[in-house]
């Protein structure tokens, strides 16, 4: 008979131990494993695409250029394909029929948004531009959009607010009496403090460090929103764990970021007149009292610290960006800029300030800024969309909430509807007479339900700042420096830092 002494039976049941935490951990390895490859499997009648790799998919084909690399593979798979984000099945529309079909025919199919672990973590699917398609979403777009004509581009008033902002900001430019700086700056800030207006009736001077402090690390999350590190997030949320990545970062600056909005929501509602609203924070803090005893309403201060820092981002950094590059594209190119030039000065005569009304004599002015829109594609892949319910599309089979990228650069650079696409050409606005002639397949701000609600607020202030601009200076880059204009990338396309000298100009006498 065989006597086991306490010494023999502890290792033996270490061991029993020990192996069995390794077959859970090797059945739970093996469960992932299985779960992901299924995950990456095509649904049935869906559209196709390139091969993925097993586990990450085509994620790190969008490291460089995505909007780029996506419109070659429509060249390979056709208008509409697919691709696989880590087990998040995507569609990519491209060109301009595919684009319409889907976000203007099946308007209200194309209007949700994904539902990604970031944009959980970040905004819990709530405020307005991450919203999901529904209830809060509308009620959040209505209020934005009602801010907007109240207390923005509706009003007259508005306009005069605009141009005052322009002069603040050709006057900061001044100040470099010609020399070269970085426009980056001073155009952020010029542009932002407009959706501050509508957002807390207020501007903020320049020099104020904790806004511009905000501003850069909002922008900062623009960029990495769409960072391999965030792509990897989305597919493998786990990895939130991981103290190390670019996604702790993006983390780390939206905590800031919603701590500074919450200061400055309450710093402008100090004062407050229920249903006398001043302001965008006004409207909404009505609305939150008014519904509070609904449990279905979608009101909440987190909401709107949510929708308060989305409206500031979407209509900065879009905006800024094409400022940063229509500044760029002057310098290069000083025979558009003198075309400018002249116009401005045929129309604005006397050295009068610009206004809207203006806009229609300035066929050149707008074919301009058009082509600047087109060309440098401000928000490449559009933002995120996903399906409401099952789509049928060319054939093809969509299941309800997949992600959908529409690729907007495709529209932009699509060989039926635009002539040598990779050419900038101001012209290609205009008509043999010299009149402005819009294009069809132009949509810079997107199209159907989710398009961009800051349109006509954008148009305002990049007609206004650009012809105050123009009047004022001759833009030229430094002695023996040319910029890059291969982009910085991002959820939008902005240009590298680059340095411009603004040179104060004589107004010419018309016809001169
Ligand atoms: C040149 C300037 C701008 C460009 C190129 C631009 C472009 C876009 C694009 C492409 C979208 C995505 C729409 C979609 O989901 O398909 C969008 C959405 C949006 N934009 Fe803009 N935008 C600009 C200015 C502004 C301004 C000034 C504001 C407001 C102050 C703004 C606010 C928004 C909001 C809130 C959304 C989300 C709409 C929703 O989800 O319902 N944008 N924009």
């Amino acid at each position: 008979m065989v006597s086991l002494t306490a010494a023999s039976v502890v290792p033996v049941s270490r061991a029993m131990a020990l192996l069995s935490v390794g077959c859970l951990a090797a059945a739970l390895m093996a469960y992932l494993l299985v779960r992901q490859l299924v995950k990456q499997r095509r649904p049935p009648g869906f559209p196709p695409g390139p091969s993925p790799i097993p586990i990450i998919g085509n994620i790190f084909s969008l490291a460089t250029e995505p909007h780029v690399f996506l419109k070659r593979q429509s060249e390979v798979h056709g208008q509409i394909f697919s691709l696989d984000l880590g087990g998040i099945m995507t569609v990519v529309l491209n060109g301009y029929d595919c684009v319409k079909e889907c976000l203007y025919h099946q308007s209200e199919v194309f209007a949700d948004r994904p539902s990604l672990p970031l944009f959980k973590k970040m905004t819990k699917m709530g405020g307005l531009l991450n919203s999901k398609y529904g209830k809060g979403w509308n009620d959040h777009r209505k209020l934005a959009c009602n801010s907007f004509r109240y207390f923005g581009s509706g009003l007259r008033l508005f306009e005069r607010k605009i141009s005052e902002e322009c002069m603040f900001f050709v006057d900061a430019i001044d100040e470099h009496k010609g020399k070269p700086f970085n426009p980056k700056h001073l155009v952020t800030n010029a542009v932002s403090n407009i959706t501050n207006l509508i957002i807390f009736g207020q501007r903020f001077t320049y020099d104020d460090r904790d806004f511009q402090h905000m501003i850069e690390l909002f922008s900062e999350n623009v960029e990495l929103a769409v960072s391999g590190w965030a792509l990897l997030y989305n597919a493998f949320p786990w990895i939130e764990y991981m103290p190390f990545g670019k996604h702790q970062k993006l983390f780390r600056n939206a905590m800031e970021v919603y701590d500074f909005l919450l200061e400055v929501i309450k710093r402008f509602s100090h004062g407050r007149v229920p249903h006398v609203p001043r302001h965008y924070v006004d409207a909404y803090l009505d609305e939150l009292e008014q519904n509070s005893g609904d449990p279905s309403s979608s009101f909440s201060y987190e909401n709107l610290i949510y929708s308060v820092g989305e409206l500031i981002i979407a209509g900065t950094e879009t905006t800024t960006n094409t400022l940063r590059w229509a500044m760029l594209y002057m310098a290069l190119y000083p025979n558009i800029q003198e075309r400018v030039h002249r116009e401005i000065d045929s129309v604005l005569t006397n050295g009068r300030a610009p206004t809207l009304e203006d806009k229609h004599k300035m066929p050149f002015v707008e074919a301009v800024l058009h082509e600047i829109l087109r060309f440098c594609n401000i928000v490449p892949l559009g933002i995120f969309r996903a399906t409401s319910q099952e789509a049928k599309v060319n054939g093809y089979t969509i299941p309800k909430g997949t992600m959908v990228i529409t690729n907007l650069y495709s529209v932009h650079f699509d060989e039926k509807y635009w002539n040598e696409p990779g050419v900038f050409s101001p012209q290609r606005f205009l008509d043999s007479s010299g009149n402005f002639v819009r294009r069809e397949a132009f949509l810079p701000f997107s199209l159907g339900k989710r398009h961009c609600l800051g349109e006509q607020l954008a148009r305002m202030e990049m007609f206004l700042f650009f012809t105050t601009l123009l009047q004022r200076f001759h833009l030229q880059f430094p002695p023996g420096t040319v910029p890059t204009v291969t982009p910085k990338l991002g959820m939008t396309l902005q240009p590298k830092h680059y340095s411009i000298c603004a040179i104060r100009r004589q107004q010419k006498v018309p016809n001169s």
